[in-house]
């Protein structure tokens, strides 16, 4: 009766003994693999099936006696069906015997080939759209800017507001472009590192340099805390640049006039914290995952921000480098970004 249950099931299901060895398949498992039951039975799975993934997670199950922890990230593999490569989400349930040991393990494959390739077509476009508009973008910059200086004639008053107006917002589109088309390479594992020592104080630096006069424009105190003998660290130094230039950016956009914000670097074992902290509005505890997410800005915020993006390439970019970030905060009791990068072996 089981039987005809699983060759029903829209999935593929192979039974495995605790020894890895094949005992069973359905139907759909034979057609995946293109072998008959009694072509395979006995045979080690790692024989059968080439995906390290699905190896280290049965072995996961039959160690723990419980099916493995997944998320829809690491339950993907990749298979080669005919000559085309197809993507399975894989999941596996051990089933116990009377003294508690793990006596077989079920493992489902469900083809998630058309949601990948969903997927692509959404990582592509963003990556053509954003590229697409980065060329009138800065062509209309550069025509705001002959404007401005005159090129094109005397300008009034008037005229010089709007001018400022239409240059801040279409940087901000550009800076909504770049974001996208980064997202897009990150997602398309093309996130090329250019690692090299980094010398930290050199990199803050070069962070404050532009996000100063911010700061004085809005009146908001920006500090730096530094000890004197930090280690050099092995990064790629524009995007650590990056991670900063838009943690200290949010931070100014989230605190009033008056408020203060620190950058501040200690060292703690084999990593460097950075931190950025703000005096403004904070973040409810519940919206601290939320945040890290694509295109997450929160409801009660109704600033000029961009598209949501900066935190999750944040996110990126410091994993990228073997590191974390997270986030301290409550509604109104300011915000404090935390990331950890690796010091360097030198
Ligand atoms: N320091 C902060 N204080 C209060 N809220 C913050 C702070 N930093 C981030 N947030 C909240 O988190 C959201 C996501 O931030 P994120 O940097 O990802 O996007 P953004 O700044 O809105 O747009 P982008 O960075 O793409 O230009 C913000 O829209 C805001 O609601
Ligand atoms: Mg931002």
């Amino acid at each position: 009766m089981y039987k005809k249950f699983y060759n029903r099931l829209p999935e593929a299901f192979i039974i495995t003994d605790r020894e890895q060895r094949v005992v069973s398949l359905n139907r759909k498992a034979q057609e995946l693999l293109s072998k008959d039951l009694e072509d395979v039975q006995g045979m080690r799975i790692g024989e059968l099936i080439e995906a390290p993934l699905l190896h280290a997670l049965l072995d996961e199950t039959l160690v723990y006696n419980r099916p493995p922890k997944l998320t829809y990230e690491n339950s993907i593999i990749a298979l080669k069906r005919k000559g085309n490569k197809r993507y399975f989400k894989i999941s596996l349930a051990p089933t116990l015997s009377v003294n508690g040991e793990p006596e077989l393990v079920h493992i489902s494959l469900v083809d998630v080939t058309v949601l990948k390739e969903i997927e692509q077509m959404k990582t592509d476009f963003f990556a053509s759209a954003s590229h697409e508009f980065r060329t009138p973008l800065t062509s209309i910059l550069m025509g705001v800017g002959m404007m401005k200086a005159g090129q094109l004639g005397e300008l009034t008053e008037r005229g010089r507001e709007i001018l400022e107006a239409i240059e801040s917002d279409c940087e901000r589109l550009l800076g909504i472009a770049d974001n996208l088309l980064e997202i897009s390479r990150m997602e398309t594992g093309r996130i090329a590192m250019e690692m090299e020592d980094t010398n930290v104080y050199r990199m803050i630096k070069a962070t404050l340099r532009t996000l100063k006069l911010q700061a004085e424009k809005r009146k908001i105190s920006l500090y730096t805390k530094l000890p004197p003998d930090l280690p050099l660290i092995r990064s790629d130094i524009n995007k650590i640049i990056w991670v900063l230039t838009n943690l200290v950016g949010n931070a100014l956009r989230y605190t009033p006039e008056g408020g203060s914000i620190t950058v501040k670097v200690i060292r703690k074992g084999t990593m460097l914290y950075f931190s950025v902290k703000d005096t403004g509005s904070g973040i409810a505890p519940e919206n601290h995952a939320k945040i890290f997410k694509k295109f997450i800005q929160l409801e009660d915020d109704d600033s000029p921000g961009g598209a949501g993006l900066g935190l999750t390439i944040c996110k990126e970019i410091v994993e990228a480098h073997g590191g974390k970030i997270w986030v301290k905060s409550g509604k109104e009791k300011g915000t404090t970004f935390t990331f950890t990068i690796p010091v360097g072996h030198s």
